[in-house]
């Protein structure tokens, strides 16, 4: 097969320019700008893109963090293949088909004990919605209908849907949007530069901001309130891992209020954190896990909720002989996206991949606490495959300084991600050290020649 650098070099040459760029309406992007001066990829293999003029991108945030065994592996791109040849589609209401059944199997099995039923979905928006609603349903069927509130947390992302932009903390996701859902609070965000900068894994300062919950609990009635919905790493909102002791506070808050936990691991599941799950790697068992992006290697779109034990079976005691849940997509598990997914599942484990990520996040943190003492940088953020860097925004102007950064890096062949002025690298778990290197080294340079 040959490095993934040999066989990017033996691809076909693609389509190397774009006709009408006027119809096509890109989503979270300034489209004048970006039509202006367009990224156009047009291949990709292992740890790289190829761009439309040719050029060699070292992709550093796998995709948007979800092609997490590295671009167009071998085994993934032919059960994709062999699926779309057998059955392209199955209906996903009171019909199904074996990968469905198996990989919502193979999952269970990742997950940490006591978990025992996947939903499918098919992004990390319809996972948080679906995560909202099992919520409410379980409460109701428990004898709890009062509980309808949901909590999230300032600085979260949970998507687009109406359900994640309303538990979520970005002002700019909500502010045009009306009201949003009712009935939603937010705990505060967990970020203190002032206690934690330059914290390398997990900060130490700041279990206590989990009694934030005792505050809302306190002015809203734990009888009003159904589950707190949170990133056990807020990522999207700029890579904020949680202070030592903080989930466990939350948890434990959470039993005692009689409040579902939700951990939103559209990022950190499967294996970014070294672990299957999150909660693994913290100890903290939620009591629904959405799940997304690293799910099927972003090679087809799918997302899911794992429930733990007794979830499922309030509601299907509820509902006696009747559906347990009226919810569910044409798209449930659908079957490419169910074979891709069992694929993906095949990759990480043959190839050992968790654990490869676990190794390769002990040099990672090394080089990229290496940054600090670089002009502009005033934090520096990590957990497993996940690192932060934040610039101090230049007056008037936020985020325009790792908006450049991001530009002049694409131009040097790294790809980056940015929010506001900090830079979020989660490259896939096949890095090697030289390519850290040369992503940092890159980093390096580009931070210190922007002004
Ligand atoms: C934690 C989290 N939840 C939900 C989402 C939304 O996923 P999608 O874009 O697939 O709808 C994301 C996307 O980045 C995410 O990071």
């Amino acid at each position: 097969m040959g490095s993934s650098k040999e066989r990017i070099n033996k691809m076909p040459e693609q389509a190397t320019t774009t006709t009408d760029m006027e119809s096509y309406w890109l989503p979270f992007t300034p489209n004048r700008a970006f039509k202006a001066a367009p990224k156009i990829l047009v291949s990709a293999d292992g740890m790289y893109y190829r761009t439309n003029d040719g050029r060699e991108i070292l992709d550093a945030v796998s995709g948007l963090w979800c092609t997490s065994a590295g671009h167009n592996h071998p085994k993934i791109v032919e059960a994709i293949q062999r699926q779309a040849a057998t059955m392209d589609y199955a209906p996903a209401f009171q019909l199904s088909h074996p990968k469905a059944f198996e990989l919502a199997s193979r999952i269970i099995d990742l997950a940490p004990k006591g978990f025992s039923h996947v939903f499918y979905c098919n992004s990390g928006s319809e996972a948080v919605d679906t995560a909202l609603k099992m919520a409410l349903a379980y409460q109701r069927a428990i004898g709890q209908g009062t509980r309808t509130r949901f909590i999230g947390r300032e600085r979260g992302y949970h998507g687009v849907g109406f359900g994640g932009i309303s538990v979520g903390g970005i002002v700019a996701n909500r502010k045009v949007f009306g009201p949003m859902l009712a009935g939603v609070d937010h705990m505060r965000h967990t970020l203190d530069l002032g206690k934690n900068a330059f914290s390398k894994g997990i900060p130490e300062h700041g279990e206590e901001l989990a009694d934030d919950l005792e505050r809302i609990v306190a002015l809203h009635d734990a009888s009003t309130i159904a589950c707190v919905i949170v990133e056990p790493v807020a990522c999207s909102t700029g890579v904020l891992p949680p202070p030592k002791g903080y989930l466990q506070r939350l948890r434990k808050i959470c039993d005692k209020h009689g409040i579902l936990l939700i951990f939103d691991e559209v990022i950190t599941g499967f294996g970014r954190l070294g672990t299957n799950f999150a909660a693994q790697y913290f100890d903290v068992k939620p009591d629904l896990i959405t799940m997304a992006k690293g799910m099927t290697n972003g090679a087809v779109p799918m997302g899911g909720v794992m429930a733990r034990e007794g979830i499922f079976s309030a509601l299907a005691e509820s509902a006696g002989q009747g559906i347990e849940l009226f919810h569910g997509y044409t798209y449930s598990a659908h079957p490419l996206a169910c074979a891709a997914g069992l694929a993906t599942l095949d990759v990480y484990s043959q190839e050992g991949l968790f654990q490869r990520c676990a190794e390769m996040a002990t040099y990672f943190q090394q080089k990229l606490h290496e940054l600090k003492g670089t002009q502009h940088i005033e934090d520096i953020r990590n957990v497993g495959l996940i690192g932060g860097i934040q610039l101090v925004s230049r007056p008037d102007a936020p985020g325009a300084r790792a908006s450049e950064v991001f530009n002049r890096c694409f131009e040097r062949g790294v790809l980056l991600r940015t929010t506001g002025d900090i830079i979020a690298l989660s490259p896939p778990y096949i890095i090697d050290k030289a390519q850290i290197d040369r992503i940092m080294d890159t980093l390096r340079a580009t931070i210190a020649a922007v002004n």
